[in-house]
C-alpha cells in the first residue's frame, strides 16, 4: 500500500465520477486506533452520475436476490420436498426454461362415467404429477390431431423435468385411430384404463345423456323423456346391443385393439367401483404403477357423509368434485339390471381373459 500519487489523478483526461485515495495515516488525524496505516475517501465528483449508479446497483443486486430466491424454490422443487407446483414468480417463466410443457407420459384413456375425472383429480394430489385442463381430444378428434405434436405439447401444463404430466380424455377408449396414434407419439407412454361394472356404468351414462339434453333444449324437458328400460330393450323384450351406453360398457370390443398396440404391462385397469369405495388403495397402486413415490394417503380423504362419497384434501384446501358427477341415478327396474348383468356376463369374461384380472363384477 502507498501513499496516493497525485500523478494518477492528474494524469486522467476526463474526471472519474469516483475518486479512491489513498492517503497516509498521517494525513487524517482524526482517526484514531486504526493498525492500517491507510484509508480510504470516497469522492463524488457528480452527484446525478452517482445516483444513477446507485439505482443500477441496487437493481443488479435485487435481481441477484431474486435470482437466489427464485433458484432455492426451483432446487425444492426439483428434489420434491415442498411445493412441488411451478413457483409463479417474476421472471421465472424466463430463468427457468426447465419448467415447460411437455407431452404427457401418461393418459387416462376412458371409461367415459367410469370416474376418470375423480381419477384425475385424485391423481392430481401426488406432488410429481401435473394435469391437462379439461379434455384435449387430441388423439380422437381429426382436427385436433392435424395440429400437430407441437399444439398438443401446448395444451399441456407447464411441468418440471421429472414431474409426470396426465391427460384424460375418456373418448380415447372408444376410437379406433387412437391407439396407433399414441403409440405413434411415444411408444412407452404410460395407458390408465378406470372401468366400473357395465351395468352401473351404462344407466350413469344414460343419465348424463339425459341431462345434457335437458340442458341442450330446456324447452323441451317437459316432453317425456325414454326410460332407461325403454331404450336399453326393445318392445319384444330383447336387448337393444346397438344402444350406446349398452354398447360402450362391452369393453372387450374396444380393449382388443388396445393390446395390439400396446403390451399389457403398460396399461393399467383401475377398478372405479372400488375408487369410490377405498380410493387410497387405488391411488397406491397407480403411484406403484407409475413409478412415483408413495405419497397420497388416507389423510387425502374424509368421507362426507351428505353426498355419501370421499371428498378430497391436499395441504391448502378441501374439495368435493363437481355436484353433477355424483348425479343421482334414476331408479331401473331390478329385473332389467339383473337381465342385463346376465348379458354382460359372458362379455366380462371375455374382458378378463384379455386383461388377465378378473373384476369380480356380479353376474345377475
Ligand atoms: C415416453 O413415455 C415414458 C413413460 O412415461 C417416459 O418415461 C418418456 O420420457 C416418454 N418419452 C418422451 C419422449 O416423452
Ligand atoms: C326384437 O325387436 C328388434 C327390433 O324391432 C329386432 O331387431 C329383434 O330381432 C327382435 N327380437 C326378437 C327375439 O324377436
Ligand atoms: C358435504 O357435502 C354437502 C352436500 O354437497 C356440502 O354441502 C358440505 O359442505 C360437504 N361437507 C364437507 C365437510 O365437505
Ligand atoms: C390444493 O388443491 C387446490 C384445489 O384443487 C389447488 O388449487 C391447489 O393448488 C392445491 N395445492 C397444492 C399444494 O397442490
Amino acid at each position: 500500500m502507498s501513499p496516493a500519487k497525485p500523478e494518477t489523478r492528474k494524469g486522467c483526461v476526463r474526471a472519474p465520477h469516483f475518486d479512491i485515495l489513498w492517503l497516509p495515516r498521517a494525513a487524517i488525524k482524526s482517526v484514531e486506533g486504526d493498525p492500517s496505516d491507510c484509508v480510504v475517501v470516497v469522492g463524488v465528483s457528480r452527484p446525478k452520475m452517482a445516483l444513477t449508479v446507485l439505482t443500477i446497483m441496487l437493481l443488479s443486486l435485487f435481481l441477484t436476490f431474486h435470482l437466489i430466491y427464485d433458484s432455492a424454490l426451483y432446487s425444492l422443487h426439483a428434489k420434491n420436498v415442498e411445493h412441488p407446483r411451478p413457483p409463479i414468480l417474476l421472471l421465472s417463466r424466463r430463468l427457468y426454461p426447465s419448467a415447460a410443457s411437455r407431452l404427457p407420459q401418461a393418459i387416462i384413456m376412458g371409461v367415459r362415467k367410469c370416474g376418470t375425472r375423480a381419477l384425475l383429480e385424485m391423481l392430481y394430489l401426488h406432488p410429481m404429477i401435473q394435469k391437462a385442463a379439461g379434455e384435449v381430444h387430441f388423439f380422437d378428434r381429426d382436427d385436433n390431431y392435424y395440429k400437430g405434436l407441437e399444439w398438443y405439447r401446448m395444451q399441456m401444463p407447464r411441468s418440471y423435468p421429472g414431474q409426470i404430466t396426465i391427460e384424460k380424455s375418456p373418448s380415447y377408449f372408444v376410437t379406433p385411430e387412437v391407439p396407433e396414434r399414441i403409440r405413434a407419439m411415444n411408444a412407452s407412454v404410460k395407458l390408465l384404463l378406470i372401468v366400473r361394472e357395465p351395468v352401473t356404468r351404462a344407466i350413469s351414462d344414460y343419465t348424463q345423456l339425459r341431462a345434457n339434453a335437458a340442458t341442450a333444449s330446456p324447452s323441451m324437458s317437459t316432453s317425456p323423456t325414454k326410460s332407461f328400460e325403454q331404450l336399453a330393450l326393445f318392445s319384444n323384450g330383447s336387448i337393444n346391443e346397438a344402444y350406446r351406453p349398452l354398447a360402450i360398457s362391452l369393453y372387450h370390443n374396444y380393449m382388443h385393439r388396445w393390446l395390439e398396440v400396446f403390451p399389457r404391462e403398460q396399461i393399467l385397469i383401475v377398478n372405479g367401483d372400488l375408487l369410490i369405495e377405498d380410493p387410497v388403495s387405488q391411488l397406491q397402486k397407480i403411484e406403484r404403477f407409475l413409478g412415483l413415490e408413495p405419497r397420497i394417503s388416507t389423510e387425502n380423504f374424509y368421507f362426507n357423509e351428505t353426498k355419501g362419497f370421499y371428498c378430497l384434501r391436499n395441504e391448502t384446501s378441501d374439495r368435493c368434485l363437481r355436484e353433477t358427477k355424483g348425479r343421482k341415478h334414476p331408479r331401473v327396474d331390478a329385473l332389467v339390471v339383473s337381465r342385463l348383468r346376465k348379458y354382460y356376463g359372458e362379455h366380462n369374461q371375455r374382458f378378463y381373459e384379455l386383461v388377465g384380472e378378473d373384476l369380480g363384477w356380479p353376474e345377475e
